[in-house]
């Protein structure tokens, strides 16, 4: 790339040279949690221990229903999620994984072959290029289903361009489905010019509530959080050096779908779920204030309902209503009526 951002030359090196395993890293900043559901414990035992020592994600990026799905990972290292996704997404389904470090690409691509042959089927490919250039690689257009991250947009120094050149590569309906590092507030550019902090995924970060504004101007019009943990930095010197700034781990899914609303609105709508996405019998998890249980009817706004209606979800739901009739706001979902409060009452913020 021209004019290369020195970070660029920083952050592979940290990965490429500095790093040479999990073990190496100085926070637990990039480090997923512990539970894992067992379908993932089993695809990762899978995994070529070469591949699961250099893993340095933040989080589980393996959404639910990927069998067949096309699939793509910024950023994917030696290639942990990607060996790990290609098991979920089968057969008929692909994984390309793109990362800008040769030496974490050499470890992906080495391990290749063993994994076709452990898994009786070769679905994987390897890409370098850098994740702010999406349409420099050779990717389709529209193509992917979903597009996953685990600890790497905070890297990046363009990470608006990142979420356009994804929103561009997704099929209408598709995901992005990421784990990242958030700030509690805006990084001071002294902090972000640590080498230590920004190759240890945090200095990078951006503060939550612009990550919301960059991507919503993708044209991810709704964001959903689906999991999020406080980051302790169990590293006393480090943990002085980005006080009094604190970080979470957030795993968020971005669909690139038409027609959603700024708000959660009430078209009178709901779901039933079947229970028929394998590893999820009982209950469907969308996001952290969506666990629909099968069998029952569960409200939904609108924009909910396209996320299921209008995704590869559409089969494993029935759905009752239309929108046809509007009833305001959909209740408890932190957009109420500003005019709910009393007269004289303060709002809440400033
Ligand atoms: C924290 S590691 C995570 C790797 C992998 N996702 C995992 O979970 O093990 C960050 C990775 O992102 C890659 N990376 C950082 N910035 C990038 C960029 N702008 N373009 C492409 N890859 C990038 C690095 O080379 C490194 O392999």
């Amino acid at each position: 790339m021209k004019d290369r951002p020195a970070q660029h030359d920083s952050v592979q090196n940290y990965y490429g040279k500095v790093l040479q395993g999990s073990d190496d890293l100085q926070t637990n900043a990039c480090c997923s949690p512990a539970e894992m559901p067992e379908h993932v414990k089993r695809v990762l035992a899978n995994v070529h221990d070469d591949v699961l020592m250099r893993y340095y994600g933040c989080g589980l990026v393996m959404p639910d229903g990927l069998e067949g799905a096309r699939v793509l990972d910024l950023g994917c290292g030696a290639g942990r999620d990607v060996y790990a996704l290609a098991q979920l997404v089968g057969p008929s389904g692909e994984v390309v994984g793109v990362d800008m470090t040769p030496e974490q690409l050499a470890v992906a691509r080495a391990h290749q072959d063993w994994h076709a042959e452990r898994f009786g089927f070769a679905n994987t490919q390897f890409v370098e290029g850098f994740i702010e250039k999406l349409d420099e690689l050779g990717l389709e257009p529209g193509s992917f289903d979903v597009i996953v991250s685990n600890c790497v947009v905070n890297l990046s120094t363009d990470k608006a361009a990142v979420l356009r050149g994804a929103h561009h590569l997704l099929k209408p309906g598709g995901e992005m489905y990421f784990s990242d590092v958030y700030a509690d507030r805006r990084v001071p550019r002294a902090m972000a010019e640590d080498e230590v902090l920004y190759g240890e995924c945090l200095s990078g970060a951006l503060y939550w509530n612009d990550f919301l504004t960059l991507a919503k101007g993708a044209g991810f019009d709704d964001p959903r959080l689906v999991t999020h943990r406080p980051l302790t930095i169990e590293n006393p010197v480090l943990e002085a050096r980005v006080a009094p700034l604190s970080f979470m781990s957030a795993t968020y899914r971005l669909f690139r779908l038409e027609g959603l609303e700024p708000a959660c609105e009430d078209y009178g709508q709901a779901v039933i779920y079947r229970g028929t996405l394998p590893h999820a019998p009982h209950a469907f998890v969308l996001d952290d204030h969506h666990v629909i249980e099968a069998g029952k009817v569960f409200p939904v706004c609108g924009n909910t309902w396209k996320m299921l209606a209008d995704t590869r979800f559409a089969d494993h739901f029935q759905f009752i209503g239309d929108f046809s009739r509007h009833y305001g706001i959909f209740a408890g979902c932190g957009g109420d009526s500003p005019f709910e409060r009393e007269a004289g009452e303060a709002a809440a913020c400033c």
